[in-house]
């Protein structure tokens, strides 16, 4: 819930206020940039570890390609750059979990020499900061998703284009009514089991999550993000908010880290800018320690699931073994070391 993120009275202007930028959702940025760009979309590139149902959004307007992505979670770079040379995509979808291919110098040369490619960086699971903005030509955009960090739905989308106005995109419709209104239900009922600490109303505020998963960006038209989430978002204390979850992953780390087990294993760049913590269970353990620690009240999932239909080209066993464990403003140094004594607990079962 907002009123329990830290606030800052003084605007910070994070990413930038403008309505124009601001979109429900990542999907309606996404929406909003093939709307106005000059580009026919045949080719997309995209990681071979990464959102489902966004996937399958960017299959309905081209042919997707993928570059691979180690067990570590960081992106195989060469695999990357071979693809972008060899498939030269229209749009290239830039997105790791720990890293994105960005990062690499290498890829930032190559990608400065194609001003007609569309390059989005998906930050959908990292806090940005304008600081953290590098730009390899004018088709480069940047776009989040506040609600995997917040209790607030929007997407910034930032850009060097000045293609994006609001008149071009829908400020209110049914579709945007009904996902601020499912969000309210979620966040509503995710406070009261934080006060009451009741598991029934957990499985109530997953019904709602659901929902709105499942309706969040399929409106066909591009639409912006209310201009009350943005305010807040510009209020919020990120530094403070990353600080904290920073602390938090880094506890995780050095703790799951001394599990020495061959079926399980911990990113080591694990404690950088992130919205979950991931680590890997691989085979029968994996399903069998989500059930555990749920008897012990303990919140923990895979990041996503292969999606029911299936889609070529997948690292299947990143989606059968990844699983994320909370890093949220509620949860404390403490909560973490239980969780660890647990994980710790199950594998010496
Ligand atoms: C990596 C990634 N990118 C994009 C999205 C889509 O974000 P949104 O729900 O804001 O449309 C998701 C959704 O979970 C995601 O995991």
């Amino acid at each position: 819930m907002v009123s329990l993120l830290p606030l800052r009275w003084k605007n910070y202007n994070w990413l930038g206020s403008q309505e124009d930028q601001f979109f429900l959702s990542f999907a309606d940025a996404w929406r909003g940039i093939i709307k106005r760009v000059d580009i026919k979309v045949r080719k997309i590139l995209v990681p071979d570890f990464y959102c489902p149902e966004t996937l399958a959004m960017y299959k309905n307007y081209g042919t997707l390609l993928f570059y691979k992505t180690n067990q570590d979670l960081t992106i195989d770079i060469p695999s990357y750059l071979m693809a972008v040379k060899s498939y030269r995509p229209d749009v290239i979808i830039n997105y790791g979990y720990i890293s994105s291919p960005l990062q690499d110098k290498n890829v930032r040369l190559l990608l400065g020499k194609l001003p007609e490619t569309i390059v989005i960086e998906d930050c959908a699971h990292r806090i940005v900061l304008k600081d953290d903005l590098v730009f390899v030509h004018s088709n480069h955009f940047y776009i989040d998703s506040i609600r995997k960090q917040t209790g607030i739905l929007g997407s910034h989308l930032v850009d060097q284009s000045q293609l994006l106005k609001k008149e071009h995109f829908s400020r209110m419709n049914s579709y945007k009514i009904k996902s601020t209104w499912l969000k309210f239900l979620q966040e509503a009922i995710n406070l009261s089991t934080y006060l009451v600490q009741s598991r029934k109303l957990y499985g109530k505020s997953e019904i709602y999550f659901e929902k709105l998963d499942n309706l969040i960006g399929t409106y066909e038209e591009p639409t912006l993000g209310s201009v009350l989430s943005g305010n807040i978002w510009n209020h919020l204390d990120l530094t403070k908010l990353m600080a904290h979850k920073q602390k938090l992953a880094s506890v995780y780390l050095k703790r799951l880290t001394g599990i020495k087990q061959e079926n399980f294993y911990v990113p080591p760049l694990a404690e950088r800018n992130l919205s979950y913590f991931p680590c890997l269970v691989y085979g029968a353990n994996n399903e069998r320690l989500v059930e555990y620690l749920a008897t012990r009240n303990i919140w923990i999932g895979s990041l996503w699931d292969l999606p029911s239909r299936q889609i070529a080209g997948l690292n299947n066993d990143l989606y059968r073994s990844v699983l994320v464990l909370p890093l949220t403003w509620k949860t404390t140094v403490n909560d973490v070391m239980l969780v660890c004594q647990e994980i710790d607990y199950f594998f010496g079962m």
